[in-house]
């Protein structure tokens, strides 16, 4: 993993975050969804891959989003499809917990 080549940004504290509840919030302008799970914070893309729904305004319930505009799922662990109509999986981010604080990365930008 190229981590090192990673921007991290500092999104939220571990309080502000409830188990199993989606929270959105921005990275650098890029929606981005956090969600705890046990012991484990995920980030993923807010667009959902078919039309760019809302996804955490979704259903979320295990492991799995569903997207409140045509019902896709997905993993936000991998970001894996689990259920159309969309085809292509979300963008999943790296997440760094330091002390209270979640930082989330983004890959640097191309010139
Ligand atoms: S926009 Fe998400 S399923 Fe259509």
């Amino acid at each position: 993993m190229a981590e090192d080549l990673t921007d991290f940004y500092k999104v939220a504290e571990v309080s502000d975050l409830r188990e199993g509840k989606l929270y959105p919030i921005e990275v650098d302008g890029e929606p981005v969804c956090l969600v705890k799970l046990e012991d484990t914070i995920y980030a993923f893309t807010d667009n959902c891959t078919h039309i760019s729904g809302p996804l955490n305004q979704g259903d979320f319930d295990g492991c799995a989003v569903t997207c409140p505009w045509h019902g896709a799922r997905f993993d936000v662990r991998t970001g894996k499809v689990l259920r159309g109509p969309a085809r292509q999986d979300i963008y999943t981010y790296p997440v760094k917990v330091e002390g209270e604080s979640i930082f989330v990365g983004l890959p640097p930008e191309d010139e």
